[in-house]
C-alpha cells in the first residue's frame, strides 16, 4: 500500500515513542528514588536519553531518503495545516532535550556508566551551568509530553471519529 509510512519509519516511530515514554517516566521519578539509588537511576535515564538521540539521528537520515506519504484526501484542512509544524516541533524537542540533559549531567560532575566502561569528562560540579539547563531540560520535556499527548489524541480522533485512515498509515 503506497499511502502508508514505510516499515523503517514505522519501526523508528514506535520504538522511539516507547523509549520517550520510558525516559520521561524515569525523569519524573528522579526525586522519588531512595537517596542511595538516585545516581543509578539518573544514569539509566541518561543512557536511555542518549539512545533516543542516536536513534533520532538515524531517523533523520532515514527520513531524508524515505519521504512520508501524502495525507489521505479524507483528512481535513486543519490536519493538513497542523501535521507538519507539530511533527517538526516534536523533532526539534527530541533534538534539544537530550543535549540539555547531557550538559546538566556532565556539569553536575556525573560520569556515564555504560556497564562495561565509564565515560568521565572530569568536569567539576557547577550549579551556575547545570541549574538553568536542568530547569529548561525539564520544561521542554513537559512541553514534549503535552505535544506528544495531543498528537496521540489527534491520531485516535482520526481513527475512531473521522475514520480517515491516518493512524493506519503509521500502524505496524
Ligand atoms: C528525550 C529525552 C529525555 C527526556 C524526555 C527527559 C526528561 C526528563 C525529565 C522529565 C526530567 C525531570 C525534570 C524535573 O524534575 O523537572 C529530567 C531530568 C534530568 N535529565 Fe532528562 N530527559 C531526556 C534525556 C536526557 C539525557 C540524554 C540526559 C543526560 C545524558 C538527561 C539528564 C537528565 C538530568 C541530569 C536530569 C536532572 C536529574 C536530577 O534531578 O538531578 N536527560 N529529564
Ligand atoms: C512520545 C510519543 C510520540 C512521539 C514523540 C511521536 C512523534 C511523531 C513524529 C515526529 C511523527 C512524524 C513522522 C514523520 O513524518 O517523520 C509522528 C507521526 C505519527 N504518529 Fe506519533 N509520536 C508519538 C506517539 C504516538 C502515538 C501514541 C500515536 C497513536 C496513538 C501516534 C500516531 C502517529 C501517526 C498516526 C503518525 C502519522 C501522521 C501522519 O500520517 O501525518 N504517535 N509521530
Amino acid at each position: 500500500m503506497s499511502d502508508r509510512y514505510d516499515p523503517g519509519a514505522i519501526r523508528f516511530h514506535w520504538i522511539m515513542a516507547v523509549l520517550v515514554i520510558l525516559v520521561g517516566v524515569l525523569g519524573l521519578l528522579h526525586d522519588s528514588w531512595p537517596k542511595g539509588t538516585q545516581s543509578f537511576w539518573i544514569n539509566i535515564h541518561a543512557l536511555v536519553g542518549l539512545l533516543v538521540w542516536v536513534l533520532l539521528m538515524a531517523r533523520f537520515w532515514w527520513r531524508s531518503t524515505h519521504r512520508p506519504p501524502p495525507l489521505p484526501p479524507e483528512a481535513g484542512e486543519l490536519s493538513r495545516r497542523l501535521a507538519r509544524p507539530v511533527h517538526l516541533l516534536m523533532y526539534l524537542l527530541l533534538l534539544v532535550i537530550p543535549i540539555l540533559g547531557i550538559v546538566t549531567f556532565v556539569w553536575h560532575g556525573r560520569s556515564f556508566d555504560f556497564g562495561l566502561f565509564r565515560v568521565d569528562f572530569g568536569v567539576p560540579k557547577n550549579r551556575a551551568v547545570f541549574g538553568p539547563t536542568e530547569d529548561v531540560h525539564g520544561y521542554l520535556a513537559y512541553t514534549l509530553f503535552t505535544v506528544a499527548g495531543l498528537h496521540a489524541l489527534a491520531a485516535l480522533w482520526h481513527q475512531f471519529i473521522r475514520r480517515d485512515g491516518v493512524l493506519s498509515r503509521m500502524w505496524p
